[in-house]
């Protein structure tokens, strides 16, 4: 993908997605399932939740989701696929730019999935903004990439914050959170070739008191 200044990020994202029928890997990401299957379904909230593996998966796990991208051509084909997966009622599809609008209401769980973006993504602002929809009792979950991959240049707009780094930047009020997950995860991601190479993760969970 390249950045071109001529283009939205809006833009810039739906040729992405146009740029193959399916763009991610279809099933939801490792560390959303590890860290929320034990919890109580409640309201969801994924923010930047492209084709909607993770919203799909949470709709199936009992959750009522608000699914959100800056990608219509994305969140189309993510409804396509809570259709098919018979959970269409359980997941409302929200067109936004983060950085400019956010959806309404407060949620037990607000998911951030790898929300990184070659554009203009005021990602620390977002995620400050998702903190406070967690409802009380609530959690908040922020994964990211710990590095680029080994096929891929760095691109020095994209931030990979660490998550102490990301702990800090939400600016969390004193003895209203609880940290419960901070680390980093290895998995195994095949290549553009085909060949498995290990990618590190970056995992932050935290709780807001009751
Ligand atoms: C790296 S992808 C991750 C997608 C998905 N969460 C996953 O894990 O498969 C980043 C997603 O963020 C979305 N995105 C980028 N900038 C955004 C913005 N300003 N507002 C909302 N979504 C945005 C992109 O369209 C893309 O779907």
């Amino acid at each position: 993908m390249t950045t071109d200044s001529t283009r939205t990020d809006a833009e810039m994202w739906d040729d992405r997605y146009r740029e193959s029928d399916r763009i991610w890997s279809g099933n939801p990401n490792v560390a959303l399932v590890r860290e929320v299957e034990d919890l109580k379904p409640g309201r969801a909230l994924d923010l930047g939740c492209g084709e909607g593996a993770d919203a799909v998966w949470l709709a199936r796990q009992g959750w009522r989701v608000t699914a959100t991208d800056i990608s219509r051509v994305a969140l189309e084909r993510a409804a396509g696929h809570a259709a098919d997966a018979d959970v269409a009622d359980r997941v409302d599809w929200q067109w936004h730019d983060l950085g400019a609008s956010f959806p309404e209401g407060e949620y037990d769980l607000v998911s951030a999935q790898f929300l990184h973006s070659m554009g203009d993504l005021p990602r620390e602002e977002i995620l400050r903004r998702a903190a406070s929809a967690v409802a009380p009792g609530g959690v908040l979950l922020i994964v990211g990439h710990a590095g680029f991959p080994s096929w891929e240049h760095e691109h020095p707009d994209v931030e990979l914050p660490t998550t102490d780094e990301v702990l800090a930047s939400l600016e969390l009020p004193e003895g209203e959170w609880e940290v419960l997950v901070s680390a980093e995860h290895e998995r195994i991601q095949n290549d553009p070739d085909g060949n498995p190479t290990t990618r590190t993760d970056n995992a932050l969970k935290v709780r807001r008191a009751d």
